[in-house]
């Protein structure tokens, strides 16, 4: 690829090919933040992400829905330094276990502007969430309502009730893999529409609750806006039977690319003004709610690599330093990336990337296209912002990589390495 040429837009905002052909995220030097920081590595553009957070605000702020919060599914991107940049951008957060709670506590948000969810809340995580005194409790089952009953009759609180919505199984089913759908009617997520006027019954019997609305997530890595329509469709048809409850929370959803010109998802743009005209065709939310999370931080992030061997049989093995440890994607969803050797982008060497853990599936590009790969040289693959570092794990002992944090030419470390001795900190003698 030429030096100065345009990047695809699967590559973070303002990354370039350097004077010396090198791949540039955030004005840094790819192969330089290989030397410093060692491979792999997750490389994040701030900017890419704040510029993001922006343009959903923005559009947002330009439907003329007064009060609209955008809330970051934390899950995408569990870190807190991501999260504290998207606080500091006025963004909400979605959490949906103690510990995504304890980050975004920990990341700087408002504990009003925190939504927690869960399938499966355990006591222990209601009783967290009730104590910071969360904006938003999403409830998605009948024992839910028990367990929260429970605990507020044991513990005493404030004046304030704690403010609830229901999670609703829409019916609504979107294109996208099966294990990231979500809004059918046979899912293990929220009340179906059937037992919803029950669930809101039981509810208004407890006291210290306050049912505000409803809260759906269809599914994800959706590149179609029409289940979207749908879905707010059906908030239409309950907010007409059940009135009073006027708060909707909508989920995310919203999809990315990961490889250039194969996905062309909607822009955040067309996406919110699109779910704010559906609201307007189906009712009269005072409050919106939205939970991006891998449209928000996918593309802000590359992964960085370094090349351990090449071997040459039926195929051509190009094997690097990482795998299914720091991107799970490709086994669990066969997820497609793009590659490029860092200093050489473009090629034309067909080969497959593969990671260094024992199982013959630990491949993370089946079809990529390299220019002449050599052992020693930094392989970058974009789009590695979501749901990457989020399921990162330490299969066959490796170590978990290190997120670093790009901007305007400075690099700085905003995660370490695991070490060796993380591996055994947790070891009861
Ligand atoms: N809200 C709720 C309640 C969710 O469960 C999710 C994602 C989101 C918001 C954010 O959805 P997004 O905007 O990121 O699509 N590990 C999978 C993705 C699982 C998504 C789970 N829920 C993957 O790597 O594709």
């Amino acid at each position: 690829m030429a030096i100065g040429s345009s990047l695809s837009r699967v590559f973070p905002l303002g990354s370039r090919v350097n004077d010396l052909g090198r791949l540039e995220i955030g004005g840094c030097d790819t192969i330089e933040l290989a030397r410093e920081f060692g491979t792999p590595a997750y490389v994040v553009a701030e900017d890419d992400l704040r510029s993001r957070a922006r343009a959903y605000l923005q559009a947002a702020a330009e439907t003329g829905q007064e009060d609209f919060g955008v809330v970051f599914a934390s899950k995408a991107f569990p870190c807190t330094a991501v999260l504290s940049l998207f606080a500091e951008e006025g963004l909400w957060c979605d959490v949906a276990s103690e510990g995504e709670l304890h980050l975004a506590l920990a990341a700087g948000f408002a504990p009003e502007r925190i939504v927690v969810h869960g399938n499966a809340k355990s006591l222990a995580e209601l009783a967290m969430a009730l104590r910071a005194g969360v904006g938003l409790i999403v409830i998605d089952n009948f024992d839910e309502i028990d367990r929260l009953r429970d605990l507020l009759a044991g513990e005493p609180r404030g004046a304030e009730p704690q403010q609830v919505l229901l999670r609703i199984t829409p019916d609504v089913k979107g294109e996208t893999h099966e294990k990231i759908s979500t809004g059918q009617a046979d899912s293990k997520f929220g009340f179906s529409m059937i037992d919803v006027p029950e669930a809101v019954r039981r509810v208004a019997e407890v006291h210290g609750l306050a049912l505000r609305g409803f809260h759906a997530h269809i599914g994800s890595q959706l590149l179609d806006l029409d289940p979207f329509r749908r879905e707010v469709a059906e908030f239409g048809k309950l907010a007409a039977r059940i009135p009073g409850l006027d708060v909707w929370d909508l989920g995310g959803g919203l999809g990315v690319r990961y490889v250039a010109g194969r996905e062309s998802p909607p822009e955040i743009e067309e996406y919110v003004a699109t779910l704010v005209d559906a609201v307007r065709g189906s009712g009269s939310p005072r409050r919106l709610l939205i939970e991006p999370g891998r449209s928000l931080t996918a593309n802000g992030c590359v992964t960085l690599y370094t090349v351990e061997s090449v071997k040459r049989n039926v195929s051509t093995w190009v094997a690097v330093d990482g795998g299914m440890s720091d991107n799970l994607r490709p086994m669990l969803y066969g997820a497609r990336y793009e590659a490029h050797v860092a200093d050489r982008l473009g090629g034309s060497v067909s080969c497959v990337l593969a990671g260094k853990h024992c199982e013959s599936g630990d491949v993370i590009v089946a079809e990529a296209h390299l220019d002449d790969p050599r052992a020693g040289d930094v392989i970058v693959t974009p789009a590695t912002g979501a749901y990457c570092y989020a399921m990162g794990n330490n299969y066959n002992g490796v170590l978990r990589a290190p997120v670093v944090f790009c901007k305007d030419g400075d690099a700085r470390l905003v995660v370490r390495r695991d070490s060796l001795e993380d591996l055994t900190a947790r070891d009861v003698r």
